[in-house]
């Protein structure tokens, strides 16, 4: 068998014909990576190579065979792809829907309240008439703290897209503010079954189907979850909230660790202070104190780029991870924060 080590496997130094065939059918007995059958002799001169080396040293030989050699048209580009966004009615969620179906992506989202679903999707709708981008996306009411929601929700997009499913992006999620010690257990609950078992359980639920587009070719499948940088540094009184989006974080890397082997990319995006209305959405009443350290914490003079941001700007970043131009960036936590976490 071949001893061409890992680093030198070219084009150039595949095996020849006859052994290739001899290495086809070794690998057909004890085959667990089905994928690899559509790779040409890159792929199969490595299998021989070392055994257990040969799932990730395929997956990168894939790439550079693949990827490298895409146009940049294919590498920039999601037309034809398939999203679930949570969440996108309002501020960032919005936001990312509208970016993702000006790509040409057709994007199913959720909501709790029906009416504020109706009404965006009218408006898109009608913007999308005579076949604009915006015509792409559907929706369902959906409470994602709630198991049995998120997985009528994943078979009202799997419905809606076809059975295809490229994207998904956990967006939708609430905060708690307050004083750690004044939290009240309901409270507790309630903010990490919205921001984090949701993202875990969606996850879970969408990865069959992210599996089996990434198997089909898509260098898009992906998760993206939006985190927050109140995870990077102890903001007072989001004691609960910041521990949604840390534990958020981690998961971001487990579960991209996890599912390389699949083709299927997990990254997050971490705003910093945007300009959306989420603390009216999350029904939070603001006292005086937690208002004045909130405003201390969120004080322009710590972003170096010295303004709150914009939902299209953390949309943008999100956009770029799902591109096939991203095919290398996975477990990762992007922020998006003006430089904050810089200070
Ligand atoms: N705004 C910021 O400064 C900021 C900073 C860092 C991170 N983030 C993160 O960005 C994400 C989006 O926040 P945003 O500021 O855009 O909030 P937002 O303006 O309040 O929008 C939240 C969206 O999620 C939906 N939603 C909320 N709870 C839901 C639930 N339980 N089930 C289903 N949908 C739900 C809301 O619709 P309904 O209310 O109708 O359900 C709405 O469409 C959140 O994960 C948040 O933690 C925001």
């Amino acid at each position: 068998m071949s001893t061409t080590r890992f680093s030198d496997c070219t084009s150039e130094s595949v095996l020849s014909r006859g052994r290739l065939e001899e290495c086809r059918g070794r690998r057909r007995k004890g085959s667990s990576v089905s994928y690899l059958e559509k790779e040409a002799c890159l792929g199969w001169a490595l299998c021989v190579q070392e055994e257990d080396r040969i799932y990730f040293g395929a997956l990168e030989l894939e790439h550079k065979s693949r990827m490298a050699a895409a146009s940049r048209a294919r590498r920039w580009s999601l037309a034809g792809k398939t999203a679930l966004v949570t969440g996108g009615t309002k501020g960032i969620g919005r936001a990312i829907v509208e970016e993702l179906a000006g790509f040409g992506v057709r994007v199913h989202t959720c909501s709790r309240h029906d009416a504020d679903l109706q009404d965006c999707l009218r408006r898109w709708n009608a913007a999308g008439e005579g076949g604009g981008a915006a015509a792409l996306v559907t929706g369902s009411v959906c409470d994602v703290s709630v198991r049995g929601d998120r997985e009528a929700l994943v078979a009202a997009a799997r419905a809606a897209l076809g059975g295809r499913l490229d994207m998904l992006v956990n967006n939708a999620g609430q905060v708690v503010v307050g004083p750690a010690a004044e939290t009240a257990p309901e409270e507790y609950a309630r903010l990490m079954a919205t921001n984090l078992e949701s993202c875990f359980h969606l996850a879970q639920l969408a990865h069959p189907l992210l599996r089996d587009a990434a198997a089909g070719g898509g260098a898009a499948a992906s998760v993206v979850n939006i985190s927050s940088t109140a995870a990077f540094y102890a903001a007072p009184h989001l004691a609960v909230y910041s521990a949604t989006k840390g534990g958020m974080n981690q998961l971001t890397r487990c579960l991209a660790a996890e599912w390389a082997r699949d083709g299927v990319r997990v990254n997050a995006v971490a705003p910093g202070a945007t300009r959306t209305d989420i603390c009216d959405t999350s029904g939070v009443a603001l006292g005086e104190e937690t208002r004045r350290r909130l405003a201390d914490a969120g004080a322009m003079d710590r972003v170096p780029i010295r303004r709150i941001g914009e939902p299209e700007e953390v949309a943008a970043a999100v956009v770029f991870l799902c591109m096939p131009a991203a095919s290398y960036i996975t477990g990762q936590v992007i922020c998006v924060d003006g430089g904050r976490t810089l200070l």
